[in-house]
């Protein structure tokens, strides 16, 4: 039994270390396609195509049900996939809608009308494909009424990240934060809509200020595949083993992953 996680490099391991935590019985095959990061300067059909190659391998592997930790994928192939691409007997999920329904105030598969939330001045900081999607927007839009969203595409952070370069991230991120509060002074909430930028949290944080509620993806996703491993327990798929698949060089991947981790992760070509 295994359960896929996907990202276009090292941002998902935020996901995956929270699943790890909250199912740790579950075995979980990781692929981080670093060969072809990022993907948020990548136009949707090739987000399409790395994406559907990437979960094929992981079909491979054992996996019946795959979470794209990955927004860019979410945002420009997830739809797409689920209307023509995936078997009946496979699942594909996002990582968006755990997000918005936290931020909704909703449970899991609340599908009422869209009503009046908390917060009304929202700040969303994803990769320029994702904030050029809208696909935020929309998922919000379909649950909540009268929040304003400002988004803020932030260019070169993935790339600084997936080299190792977390100075010029965290230069990065202020210029985005300041570049967010000239068009939204005073956000009452921050969404992380990229699954690499909760490495980067405190900087966030620190950049909004502490009375920014800033909203990340990982415990949410966690929550939402206990509940639904919990409905659907038969989705867990035939692999027996964890494995850490990377479309870049395993050695390098490893240790940025270590390090970001803060234990021992081994990478092996996919
Ligand atoms: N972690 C991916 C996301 O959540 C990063 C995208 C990229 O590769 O640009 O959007």
């Amino acid at each position: 039994m295994a359960v896929g996680i996907f990202d276009s490099g090292l941002g998902g391991l935020t996901v995956l270390d929270a699943v790890t935590k909250r199912l740790p019985d579950v075995p979980f095959v990781y692929f981080g396609d670093n060969a072809h990061a990022p993907y948020g300067v990548r136009d949707a059909d090739d987000v399409y195509n790395l994406t559907t190659a990437a979960v094929d391998r992981m079909w491979d592997a054992g996996c019946d049900l795959i979470i794209l930790a990955c927004n860019t994928a979410s945002a420009a192939a997830l739809r797409r996939m689920q209307e023509s691409w995936i078997p009946s007997d496979k699942r594909v999920l996002g990582v968006f809608v755990p997000l918005i329904e936290a931020l909704t105030e909703r449970s899991w598969g609340d599908n009422s009308p869209p009503r009046e939330v908390e917060v009304k001045h929202v700040a969303l900081f994803a990769t320029p494909a994702t904030v050029a999607s809208r696909a935020f927007q929309r998922e919000l839009a379909f649950r909540a009424i009268g929040v304003d969203v400002e988004a803020q595409a932030c260019g070169g952070v993935v790339d600084a990240i997936e080299e190792g370069d977390l100075i010029l991230a965290e230069a990065l991120v202020r210029s985005h934060v300041d570049a967010m509060k000239r068009k939204m002074p005073d956000p009452q909430a921050a969404i992380l809509g990229c699954t690499h930028y909760p490495l980067m949290h405190d900087t966030f944080q620190d950049a909004l200020g502490a009375d920014v509620k800033v909203y990340s993806q990982a415990n949410l996703v966690a929550e939402s595949l206990a509940d639904y491993l919990g409905r659907h327990p038969n989705m867990i798929g035939g692999g027996t083993e964890s494995l850490f698949l990377t479309t870049g060089d395993p050695s390098k991947v490893s240790d940025r992953a270590t390090q970001f981790l803060r234990r021992k992760i081994t990478f092996q070509k996919a």
